[in-house]
């Protein structure tokens, strides 16, 4: 039996809110208002509230944005018109426990009261005490868009709205995923990651639902389902871009009704799962080509999450090689080494196709084939061919593709290829300063001197 604030400007809502609440044997207060509200919830303990968003006087996300500037944990219930699903994102945002659409349906909203009132937000609320002490999950970075991350994980892991992680390859999103369940109000229950492309189609149901022995060939026993596994806690559902429609519709029945099946059973279980799914996949893209469903995508996509590629955020490569240095020195059992500031200035100018995970591999590749404590270049191993396109871009120039295919490149050798390369650098240096030396010197980073040198060496006039 708990207390519940209902918040509306509607009086016929009030009170249908309030015989639903009082037949559930909960005690309800009502307000017109968001003002009204916070006078109510300065005087009396309220263990969940619902509002509605669109009120006069006070509306129902400033409202929100009262209670937890204020670090009420107290679930609170959003209201949203089924037309107006930004509010839906906001709200969520705004640390919403959830919402509900207008017009809804009594169970489901029975449903998801109790959920509130007994999930560990709920429990929190009657406890009344803070908690944000999960860490990050060992995520390195320190960059303006780090940062903005750190900051979404802290303001969306204690709600129970879902995430979507979007984001190339190797940047990230399991981290994330990891951190956000680490910090919310079920840390201490399962984290669950389900690898949607891993799993065939036929037998998508019985994995993620469960199955009872004897509904299908092979079916030797009973099997509980991940969903259940991850049930009070955390799916993490990546590669979610892979999902053949037929899943997806499945995935979205369960997900609207909060409830399943085991195959072959008749029982039907409640569910309470906050679902986090991942995809390097442009899902708006799918979308438009109708093979990923819009309804899903809002379901999933409550608060969306794009992690920015290591390019874009540069200055977090120096703090991530120091950290790799560290893992695979103790992994290794080898002594610390250390990048020569050569080997470390390539790294900055590369674009990293694959990201962080691209980067923890050439820093392992490096330590492992250094011959001595500081890492060269040499031992890096960069892909020339990436390291030619970065060039290439930079430069947009069409000179590369006179140096061939990369078979060709092999059959050369790295070290012709280079002074190819060299050469080719030089001369379109020369070319854009005017064929002043000296400017072309400072356009190449190196002196007069060497230029000059290297120029009577390959004979450039
Ligand atoms: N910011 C970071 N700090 C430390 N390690 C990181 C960071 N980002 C990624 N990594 C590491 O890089 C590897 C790839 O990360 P993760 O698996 O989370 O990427 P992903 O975005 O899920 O990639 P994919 O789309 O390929 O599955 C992991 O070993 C992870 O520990
Ligand atoms: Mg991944």
């Amino acid at each position: 039996m708990a207390t519940i604030l209902i918040v509306d400007d509607e009086l016929s809502m009030r009170e249908f809110l309030s015989i639903l609440l009082e037949k559930q044997g909960h005690s309800a207060v009502t307000a017109p208002n968001g003002r009204e509200a916070v006078k109510i919830l300065q005087t009396r303990e309220i263990h969940l509230v619902i509002s509605d968003i669109r009120m006069p006087e006070m509306g129902g996300l400033e409202l929100l944005e009262n209670i937890k500037r204020k670090n009420q944990f107290i679930p609170v219930l959003m209201i949203t018109a089924f037309a107006s699903p930004e509010d839906a994102v906001l709200a969520m945002k705004g640390g919403a426990y959830d919402y509900i659409t207008k017009p809804f349906k009594v169970d489901e909203i029975k449903q998801v009261i109790e959920s509130a009132l007994t999930g560990s937000e709920g429990q929190t609320a009657q406890k009344n005490s803070p908690s944000f002490s999960g860490g990050f999950a060992g995520i390195i970075g320190e960059s303006p868009k780090m940062i903005k991350i750190y900051e979404l994980i802290k303001r969306i892991a204690p709600t129970h709205a879902n995430v979507l992680i979007n984001g190339e390859s190797g940047t990230g999103k399991e981290l994330v995923a990891q951190a956000i369940h680490n910090n919310s109000r079920v840390a201490g229950n399962h984290f669950v990651p389900i690898t949607c492309n891993a799993i065939p189609e036929t037998l998508f149901e019985s994995e993620l639902f469960g199955h009872v022995k004897g509904s299908f060939t092979g079916a030797t026993a009973n099997k509980i389902g991940l969903f259940e596994l991850a049930n009070d806690g955390t799916a993490f559902l990546d590669e979610i871009g892979e999902l053949t429609p037929m899943v997806q519709t499945k995935l979205l029945r369960v997900l609207q009704e909060r409830e399943f099946k085991r195959v072959g059973d008749t029982k039907i279980s409640k569910i309470n799962v906050r679902i986090i799914s991942a995809t390097n996949r442009k899902l708006e893209e799918e979308i438009e080509a109708k093979r990923f469903r819009e309804d899903l995508y809002y379901r999933l996509a409550v608060v969306p999450i794009l992690m920015p590629p290591l390019r874009e955020r540069k200055e977090d490569i120096p703090l991530l090689v120091n950290h790799f240095l560290h893992k695979y020195a103790k992994t290794l059992g080898r002594s610390l080494q250390r990048l020569s500031t050569e080997a470390m200035e390539i790294l900055q100018k590369y674009n990293f196709p694959g990201n962080v995970r691209e980067l923890e591999n050439i820093i392992e590749r490096g330590i492992a084939l250094s011959p001595s404590e500081t890492i060269q270049p040499e031992s890096l191993s960069l892909p020339l061919r990436r390291h030619d396109d970065l060039v290439a871009r930079q430069s947009s120039s069409p000179f590369l593709s006179e140096l061939g295919s990369e078979e060709d490149l092999y059959e050369e050798g790295l070290e012709s290829v280079m002074t190819h390369f060299e050469k080719k650098l030089i001369e379109l240096a020369l070319k854009k300063a005017d064929f002043s030396k000296m400017r072309a010197a400072d356009l190449l980073k190196i002196s007069f001197r060497s230029l000059r040198y290297k120029i009577q060496k390959y004979h450039i006039t």
